[in-house]
């Protein structure tokens, strides 16, 4: 079969590549892709949010069977609504699921419905109400935008005049467009955070193999919230104990909460968790593959990909059984200068000989006359699979170093915490 895949980053690389391995898919196209997607599958240039070019795209490619929309703007905006609309199959929720994802107001009501365990909060769509709560509450709390805003919409405040800084930045100043008119403040909670990805296919939840991101800039989790730095699978402190606490508290009732809601989940439902000593508590949701975790757990995945997007859009995921490696899997992001705030594009990227097995997952690079070059403020992923977390990690490492441009930078201690 012949597969477009929608998305240009390293979560839709590692994705085509798995796509790659299987013998039923003949052809994968990617848009727009990027420059080492490119290697592996036609790129397409459209942007993702133009919906009538991907759609008359896809109208006149009949030889494309399936289309597996990854980023959370598209899904979030009715791509996979506007797909089945024309009779074309699709992989991802529609938009009145990625809601989950879209609205933390929406994801926040529905966990206090079902009792699925969260941080306590408000929500505000009025500045003074906001203002008169953040002057009177307890620090530290955590102000986060409503809508999707890169992952640059929350905020953990300190006292009353960062409270009031955040609320007034979001409502006032819309530094987040819409996103920031509504926003919920809640309570501060400290633990371990483990993302858990999932297939579903509204019926049917399978959790994969479990994976930790980094998400600030620097090593020892200092500078800024990035997209994410490095990630490794499996991570000890997800306890098979935990992993049942997990399905029977939180994966379970969500997907009976969607349901109730008339909001059937058909894709990749993410549960971003926090270990507080309170128990496992929800900090997030997202309604597709986390980027780069789908970078260390797709290695690890022994069935055949296609044959899960096809049963999760069939609703046939509980004929399949899903096998994964018991080997353990790093990824090192390679970062331009000056992520995740200001930095230059179009360096030059220099790759030694790198080891056989080691997976190199593009994410901001394009090919510019025949030569990669940097596209993006998270350039590569550097991946490798391991017989454990110090061997993977050692490899990951050893190939960073053959691979250069100006500017680079990425963390040292990606996989060194439990
Ligand atoms: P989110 O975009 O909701 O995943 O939030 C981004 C990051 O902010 C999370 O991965 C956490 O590290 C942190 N965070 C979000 N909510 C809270 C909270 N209630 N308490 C502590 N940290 C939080
Ligand atoms: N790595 C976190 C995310 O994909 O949102």
């Amino acid at each position: 079969m012949n597969i477009l895949v929608i998305g240009s980053g390293g979560r839709e690389h590692t994705i085509c590549w798995a796509l790659s391995k299987s013998p039923k898919v003949d052809k994968i196209y990617c848009l727009p892709g990027n420059g080492g997607i490119s290697e592996i599958a036609e790129c397409v240039p459209i942007s993702v949010m133009d919906f009538d070019s991907i759609v008359e795209f896809v109208d006149s490619h009949k030889d494309i069977e399936l289309t597996v929309v990854a980023p959370d703007d598209p899904l979030a905006g009715g791509l996979v609504d506007r797909l089945n609309e024309k009779g074309h199959r699709a992989f991802g929720p529609k938009a009145n699921a990625a809601i989950i994802e879209a609205s933390k107001a929406f994801s926040k009501y529905l966990m206090k419905k079902y009792g699925i365990p969260t941080a306590n909060y408000e929500e505000f769509n009025d500045y003074e109400n906001a203002k008169d709560y953040v002057s009177k509450a307890k620090y530290p709390l955590v102000v986060k935008a409503d809508g999707l805003a890169l992952g640059k919409g929350v905020i953990i405040c300190n006292n009353v005049d960062e409270g009031l800084k955040a609320v007034k930045e979001m409502m006032i100043d819309s530094k987040f467009k819409d996103a920031g008119k509504t926003v919920i403040v809640e309570e501060f909670m400290s633990g371990q955070e483990v993302s858990i990805l999932s297939f579903c296919d509204g019926k049917t939840i399978v959790p994969m193999v479990n994976a930790r991101d980094h998400k600030r800039a620097y090593d020892n989790d200092e500078g800024l919230n990035t997209g994410g730095m490095g990630t490794f699978s499996p991570s000890a402190i997800y306890t098979p104990e935990i992993e049942k606490e997990v399905m029977n508290n939180i994966i379970l009732p969500t997907l009976d909460a969607m349901n109730r809601e008339g909001r059937t989940f058909k894709g990749v439902l993410y549960f971003g968790l926090m270990l507080t000593s309170d128990g496992v508590k929800v900090v997030e949701y997202n309604a597709r593959f986390g980027d780069p975790e789908t970078q260390v757990v797709l290695p690890r995945l022994k069935t055949d990909l296609a044959d899960i997007f096809n049963a999760v859009v069939d609703g046939t995921l509980d004929k399949l059984n899903i096998e994964w490696s018991d080997e353990a899997c790093v990824c090192v992001v390679m970062a331009s200068g000056g992520y995740p705030e200001n930095y230059e594009k179009g360096k030059a990227i220099t790759i030694g000989d790198l080891d056989k097995d080691i997976l190199l997952f593009h994410a901001g690079t394009k090919l510019q006359d025949g030569k990669l070059v940097t596209s993006g403020g998270r350039v590569l992923g550097v991946t490798a699979l391991g017989k454990d977390i110090n061997v993977a990690r050692e490899k990951a490492y050893a190939n960073v170093e053959k691979i250069s441009f100006d500017g680079a930078f990425y963390r040292k201690d990606i996989g060194i915490k439990k």
